[in-house]
């Protein structure tokens, strides 16, 4: 079986070609693409800086929303975060990893919420726990994480100040959060004007020369939690180095506040499918966003052909929210069976 698919042929080199696909096994679904996501990760994929990436070549792709093609589930609309694959026609996932989309969301606005939704949901529930009232630092509210963490921290009935570069400080603001600009010296100090006594959590996806400002700025009681490394994108030496230094910091933080019991906590996240609260989370977010509550904040759609043109625009920082591809679902439209595909 055959499908189009973009390919990361080495460091930079992305293009758009025909592969092979193998048939699904009995636990698995064949799954024609209508959506799949464009995300920091991949920026970094294809510059070969994403830790544990496949060896080149791959098709990058970390999550998709498409249809069952064939079996007792053919028809349905499903997600699945993939980490890799998603950018094709035609993908072939375990069926325990795909979870149905409501009806009436569109597979734009579904797949933005996929790795990026239940990244954001998890944490502000499951790692920081957010309580009403608290003040959360939210860095990087301008992109597809932050975008879904400022909402869905402000549902939760907190006071949100996010960074952003200027030009996205309208949208920031408009997803209910105060913007900050994090360009330049004096970050901190513009936090603290707004926070005098410090905020309650800071959710960093950059880490970094900045990374000790976010554990700094935290009153006592405080949670960190550290989910990136986007600041380190063009960095040299081991891929897994930024890493490495941010989780012997959070060590040495963690053992220091529990000397001086001033409450404060810092830790890391990475989301990881394939569990029962990765599927609870995701639909919990899916049925948010057909309720009309949650905004999946798409502002750049392109083809297939054009996913170089994506990933280009988002590392440029073009991008305010989430781009997405827009793909064919060839086999959708051929509404074929399994069988029916061999010649495509
Ligand atoms: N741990 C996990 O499981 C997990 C899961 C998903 C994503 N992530 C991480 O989440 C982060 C965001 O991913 P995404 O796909 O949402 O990215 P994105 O859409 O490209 O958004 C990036 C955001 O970061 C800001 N930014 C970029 N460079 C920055 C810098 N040097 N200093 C401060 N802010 C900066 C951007 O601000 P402007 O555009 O306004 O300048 C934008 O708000 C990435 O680090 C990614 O690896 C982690």
């Amino acid at each position: 079986m055959k499908t189009r698919a973009a390919v990361l042929d080495g460091p930079g080199r992305l293009v758009v070609r025909d592969q092979t696909l193998r048939a699904p096994r009995r636990s698995e679904l064949l799954i024609a693409v209508e959506a799949a996501g464009v995300m920091f990760a991949e920026v970094q994929m294809a510059l070969g800086r994403y830790p544990g990436q496949p060896r080149f070549p791959f098709v990058p792709g970390y999550d998709l929303v498409g249809t069952v093609v064939d079996g007792p589930r053919a028809g349905q609309r499903v997600a699945a975060m993939t980490r890799h694959g998603a950018w094709a026609e035609l993908v072939v996932r375990p069926a325990r990893q795909v979870v149905e989309v409501p009806a009436g969301l569109a597979p734009a606005d579904a797949v933005a919420l996929v790795t990026n939704g239940v990244t954001a949901y998890q944490l502000l529930h499951r790692s920081a726990r957010v309580r009403p009232g608290e003040t959360v630092l939210v860095l990087g509210a301008s992109g597809g994480v932050g975008t879904l963490l400022t909402q869905l921290a402000v549902a939760a009935g907190a006071t949100v100040i996010g960074t952003a570069s200027p030009a996205k400080h309208h949208a920031v603001r408009g997803f209910g959060a105060t913007p900050v600009d994090y360009h330049g010296p004096g970050l901190p100090d513009r936090v603290r004007a707004l926070a005098p006594d410090g905020v309650d959590v800071v959710l960093d996806p950059i880490g970094g020369p900045g990374f000790d400002d976010s554990w700094r700025l935290l009153a006592p009681g405080g949670r960190l939690v550290w989910y990136g490394s986007q600041s380190t994108l063009h960095a040299t030496g081991v891929r897994f180095a930024p890493a490495i230094v941010a989780l012997r910091k959070i060590a040495a933080w963690n053992a220091r506040s529990r000397l001086r019991r001033d409450g404060r906590r810092a830790s890391l996240y990475y989301v990881r499918n394939g569990t029962r609260a990765f599927r609870t989370d995701l639909a919990t977010v899916l049925d948010e966003a057909a309720a009309g509550r949650l905004s999946s904040a798409v502002s750049a759609r392109y083809a297939l052909d054009q996913a170089r043109e994506a990933l280009t625009a988002l590392s440029d920082g073009r991008i305010t929210g989430k781009a997405v591809l827009e793909i064919s679902g060839r086999g959708r439209a051929l509404g074929a069976g399994a069988e029916d595909l061999q010649g495509v």
